[in-house]
């Protein structure tokens, strides 16, 4: 097989369409990018996980959104100053409400920052790991940083072959996205986009690369979206749209054609998902 067709069998070797991914675990219901939020994405049904790698001071890749530790847990400072050592003393269920702060259910139980190797031992083989390196392309260091995780990330897929077909790399840097692709023409890429262009332009940036999904936010698929979505498929690239948590705009996309619906609330997204089109038929995107 071509290097493209391997990349591909992570799409064309599950049984469901749309894929549900889980927007850093179920991160509407339990505290963003926790080993807990994973697995509950996992028992509500959801096809996939999305996560957010960093890198820590002594050079562990660890999984949260934020270069900074001050929206999420009780720390303070930025993740690449920590060690890994110290970024485990920290509560990564510190600010986690769903009452504007009334109350905080998950404070003090012992939530960390976890590893990606961590949340990779947390999920059953059949869940997609949507593995976004976080790289500023504005900041040369960040920029560096998701190099050696981009390196980092390619390392592991080669001890453990296993992930080959159920690991999904994302990231709005290009450059980390080209450096996979040159050091593993078979693990699969997809480019994150945000609405600073027209949707058609966007789709363009991840044809013209040759990445293999593209996933952009939910911004102009009223106006291009079905003109985007066709153009994709023609080139056997599945779309992916973050952040959906409105159950029933995740049914207008899935109608639309959008075939992988990212967000923070699996399980009503299923729901609403199966409730209105049918989703479990197999629907492969890939030619
Ligand atoms: O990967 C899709 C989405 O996670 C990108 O945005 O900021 O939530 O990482 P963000
Ligand atoms: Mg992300």
């Amino acid at each position: 097989m071509q290097s493209s067709e391997l990349r591909h069998e992570i799409f064309r070797n599950r049984s469901t369409r749309p894929w549900v991914i889980a927007h850093r675990g179920a991160s509407g219901l339990a505290p963003e990018n926790t080993l807990t939020a994973f697995v509950l994405a996992v028992e509500q049904g959801a096809d996939g996980i999305e996560c957010d790698l960093r890198l820590t001071r002594d050079g562990h890749i660890v999984v949260c959104h934020d270069a900074s530790l001050q929206r999420t847990t009780n720390g303070h400072g930025l993740i690449h100053e920590h060690t890994l050592a110290e970024l485990r003393l920290l509560d990564a269920g510190y600010a986690f409400t769903t009452d504007r702060g009334a109350t905080y259910p998950f404070r003090g139980l012992g939530l960390r920052i976890p590893t990606f190797e961590e949340v990779l031992a947390a999920l059953p083989s059949h869940v997609v790991v949507n593995a976004e390196i976080k790289s500023a392309p504005w900041d040369p260091a960040d920029r560096q940083r998701g190099q050696v995780i981009a390196e980092r990330v390619v390392a592991l897929v080669r001890q453990r072959p296993d992930l080959r077909t159920r690991l999904l790399v994302s990231s709005f840097d290009s450059a980390v996205l080209d450096t996979v692709r040159r050091l593993d023409p078979e693990l699969a890429v997809a480019l994150c986009t945000l609405p600073l262009a027209p949707l058609p332009e966007q789709l363009r940036s991840t044809l013209d690369r040759g990445y293999d999904a593209f996933h952009p936010m939910d911004v102009g698929f009223d106006e291009h979206g079905a003109a985007v979505i066709a153009t994709a498929h023609q080139a056997g690239v599945p779309v992916n749209v973050w952040t959906v948590d409105v159950p029933d705009r995740a049914v207008e996309l899935v109608v639309l054609g959008v075939d992988g619906i990212i967000t923070d609330y699996p399980e009503a997204t299923r729901r609403a998902l199966e409730r209105a089109v049918g989703a479990t038929a197999a629907r492969p995107v890939t030619p």
